[in-house]
């Protein structure tokens, strides 16, 4: 169910697409139910149906899952939603009911509900919880069993003091469902079709009702406005960063760590060798490997790259290896305040410090390029020092040119490179040089004015007020 417009968000972006871990909250749920093997999912979209149903054909459209969308227009209640989706559903087997806006649910709880159902059971997932407000309660008969379920709208002074809550996360046979939603009025406080009318149905009708009870509050969690997603973003994170110490990963602070899908929807995926250091305000976005001994620094960006072992990210690095990744040598020290675009690899030992940008090029071993300066679409040999402020001129306004910087050269500071061109090995251009022409190995080169002293120059003098 992704009807709803989830007033409460104030936003205008559609509550379902608000995202937790960089992944849209219906994102979650349907990568969850994607891991039931359920034979479909039915989408039921209302709210901005269109940006929904975009958004989640791009993420979804792909996996294993058939993915189908159905409109509920208006919105008239969580039984309205699912009458919407019979159609769309096969006449046998299990319906799993779930709600666009409760991202966290794991699939071994669905599972086990799955199984509690049995194929001929109506099971409910259910939590006790200390302040129940809000939610429908479960009402049980003298013996125990679950009679119904009563909306918090409509409930008595008695039920309201029921602390077991409905998720609105049920199991149901498919082959009912279909002959209760036709059965549903929207006769109670909200004048709203309950979809939890089906549970005294079942009770009627002689199916047994099974709830089945966790005690993970997080995983029945919905997410109505901006504190909750909030609440539920640092829950999900924490799992992350008790399940990273667990390996031995050292945080300095597990609360200020997060894992995000990237800006493209690849996963949030971190690997961390042996005795790895990530200080804190860390954020690492898709697929992150992080060699033995590797240190990264206070509040650095990372996405999408593999750092090898004994190197140093110092803080505000900002890593984003996007589509082409970013590969950063054994023992090399980045940062602080260093940026590392797609396609940037760096060699064993190589040294980039602060202010300095390099894209869609390589470093080969032990190469330096330390204060203020660009390396783009660029080759760069063993050793080179590469000086500060100096940038390749890569883009000559319609295509890129590739610079080739060869072994042990030296390149002074606030130099321009003007590609395509090749600096031959051993050789060095003087600072302040534009090199348009490819350099002999070993030799010096210099384009700049000679520099002069005039002698008779004399400092202008402050003239009289007239
Ligand atoms: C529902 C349950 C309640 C349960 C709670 C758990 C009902 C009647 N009540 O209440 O027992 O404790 O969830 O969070 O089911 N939606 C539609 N179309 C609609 C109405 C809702 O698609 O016409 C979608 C919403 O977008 C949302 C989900 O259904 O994803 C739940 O709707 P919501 O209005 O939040 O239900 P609750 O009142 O919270
Ligand atoms: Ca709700």
């Amino acid at each position: 169910m992704a009807a709803g417009k989830g007033t409460r968000m104030k936003s205008r972006l559609p509550k379902v697409l608000q995202r937790l871990a960089g992944r849209p909250l219906l994102g979650h749920v349907l990568s969850t139910a994607a891991r039931l093997q359920a034979r479909s999912a039915v989408v039921v979209t209302g709210h901005c149906a269109e940006q929904v149903e975009a958004a989640m054909s791009q993420a979804h459209g792909d996996g294993g899952m058939a993915l189908r969308f159905v409109r509920q227009e208006p919105q008239l209640g969580t039984g309205h939603a699912v009458q919407q989706a019979v159609p769309a559903l096969a006449g046998d087997g299990t319906v799993v009911v779930l709600s666009g806006d409760v991202p966290l649910t794991r699939a071994d709880t669905l599972q086990a509900l799955v199984d509690a159902a049995g194929g001929e059971h109506l099971a409910l997932l259910t939590v006790r919880l200390p302040d129940p407000t809000g939610y429908g309660r479960i009402v049980r008969g003298p013996d125990g069993t679950v009679r119904r379920i009563v909306e918090q709208k409509d409930a008595s002074e008695a039920e309201l003091g029921i602390q077991e809550i409905y998720s609105g996360i049920m199991a149901v046979p498919a082959a009912r469902l279909a002959g209760w939603l036709a059965r549903l009025t929207n006769d109670n406080a909200q004048s709203e079709y309950y979809l939890t009318d089906v549970v005294a149905m079942a009770v009627a009708d002689g199916v047994p009702v099974v709830a089945h009870r966790i005690d993970d509050a997080v995983q029945v969690a919905g997410v109505n406005s901006p504190l909750q997603l909030a609440e539920l973003e640092r829950a999900h994170q924490g799992a992350h960063a008790r399940a990273l110490m667990e390996q031995g990963v050292r945080l300095a602070d597990p609360a200020r760590l997060d894992l995000r899908d990237d800006a493209r929807g690849r996963a949030a995926e971190l690997v961390c060798a042996q005795d790895v250091d990530i200080d804190v305000g860390c954020i690492f976005s898709g697929r992150v490997e992080i060699g033995e001994g590797t240190r990264i620094g206070a509040y650095c960006s990372i996405a999408n790259a593999t750092i090898a072992a004994g190197a140093v990210i110092h803080p505000y690095t900002h890593i984003d290896g996007e589509k082409a990744g970013v590969s950063v040598g054994e023992g090399a020290l980045v940062g602080p305040f260093a940026r590392l675009r797609p396609g940037a690899q760096l060699g064993r030992e190589v040294h980039i410090g602060n202010f300095v940008e390099v894209k869609n090029s390589q470093l080969a071993d032990g190469a330096k390029a330390n204060h203020l300066a660009y390396l783009g679409d660029a080759t760069v040999g063993e050793r080179v020092n590469y000086g500060a402020g100096s940038i390749t001129a890569n883009y000559d306004g319609v295509n890129k040119h590739r610079t080739v910087i060869e072994a042990d050269v030296q390149i002074g500071s606030n130099c321009v490179l003007v590609a395509p061109v090749t600096i031959g090995a051993g050789g060095t251009v003087g600072g302040g040089s534009t090199i348009t022409k490819n350099t002999e190995p070993g030799v010096l080169s210099v384009s700049r004015g000679r520099q002069v002293s005039i002698t008779s120059w004399k400092r202008p003098v402050k003239l009289p007020k007239p």
